[in-house]
């Protein structure tokens, strides 16, 4: 891993779920008809989907993001013994639409006024990417919406960063990866 000052980059790529936009946001918002269970579920939920992404990339099976945490999705619900359908529909509703963490809107405007250029490099489908991007108020803060479906696998693969400096078209040296995901960030 190396070292940059800010004065060295011309590309910020941010991580998508867990970086800008809030995962536990979707059960924060129905937490009073999930109950007790609500924190373990939204875990559940993201360690699933994260570990299913790893899951396929390894087997070569590709699938969409959505699929991927719809199929988390069933499985946190199981776990924790939720049986609500109609839950279950408004949790990947809420998904499409996560809330951004309150630093995110400010830092992107800085990040422009500074002439930097913007990406999401991302799991996420670009349906999914796009529709939280617009309803977390930062889709005219972003230059770039790089989804992995490009390249038919997921993170950590190379071929998902290798993405950023192919459309970017800048060398990685002049990239700057955030993700809230040591993983993630260290492979990037
Ligand atoms: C993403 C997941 C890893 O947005 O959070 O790519």
């Amino acid at each position: 891993m190396t070292e940059n000052k800010i004065s060295d980059i011309d590309a910020c790529a941010f991580d998508a779920y867990g970086t800008l936009f809030d995962v536990h946001s979707a059960v924060n918002a129905c937490r009073d008809d999930i109950g007790a269970d609500a924190d373990k579920l939204s875990e559940l939920w993201r360690q699933k989907q994260l570990q299913y992404t790893w899951l396929r990339s390894l087997m070569r099976q590709h699938a969409d993001f959505w699929q991927v945490t719809g199929d988390a999705l069933d499985y946190a619900m199981g776990a924790t013994g939720t049986t609500d359908m109609g839950l279950r529909t408004r949790l990947m509703e809420l998904y499409m639409t996560l809330e951004a963490y309150p630093d995110v809107v400010e830092t992107l405007e800085h990040l422009k006024a500074a002439k930097m250029k913007t990406a999401i490099l991302s799991n996420g489908s670009m349906t999914m990417l796009v529709a939280a991007a617009k309803s977390a108020g930062i889709f005219s803060l972003i230059d770039m919406i790089l989804s992995v479906d490009q390249v038919g696998v997921f993170k950590p693969d190379p071929a998902t960063y290798q993405m950023a400096v192919d459309e970017l078209k800048l060398p990685a040296s002049r990239i700057s990866f955030q993700s809230a995901n040591g993983w993630d960030a260290a492979c990037g």
